[in-house]
């Protein structure tokens, strides 16, 4: 698996999202390290705060499954799922980020022309664990 093919179902996964109240539809494509790969999207609620976004939907579908252990992600969103700048993961997928990966986890953020990759230690640094 590729970061360019990673980036591509992550775009492919934006095109599923529930998202009638903000309008922006967000994808995601995790890597397990074991090669597989689960997409996300944001699922809104009308109630706002129940929302979940794409981000977690790929993580919380993945540890479902079994997975523990993951080597990157690639994230892409934009309004009315067009993509005009980078959309980096929201404090709360970082911290779910933070639960099971390592501190060189590869976090690829989409942007218009391309991707950026950090590691989750640039991302959430002096992070909280138990
Ligand atoms: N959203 C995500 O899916 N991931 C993030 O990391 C940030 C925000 C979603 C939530 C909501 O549906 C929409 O983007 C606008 O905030």
């Amino acid at each position: 698996m590729t970061p360019e093919k990673l980036v591509a179902l992550a775009k492919e996964a934006m095109t599923h999202a529930y998202a009638p109240y903000s309008g922006y539809k967000v994808g995601a494509a995790l890597l397990c390290s074991d090669g597989s790969v689960y997409q996300g999207c944001n699922i809104e609620n009308s109630a706002y705060s129940p929302t979940n976004c794409a981000e977690r939907t790929a993580f919380f579908k993945a540890v479902y499954d079994g997975h523990r252990d993951f080597t990157a992600i690639a994230i892409c969103g934009g309004k009315d799922g067009v993509i005009t700048g980078s959309f980096p993961p929201c404090g709360v997928c970082r911290q779910v980020m933070r639960e099971f990966c390592k501190p060189d986890f590869q976090i690829y953020i989409i942007g218009k022309d391309g991707y950026e990759a950090q590691t989750l230690a640039d991302l959430l640094p002096h992070s909280f664990s138990l």
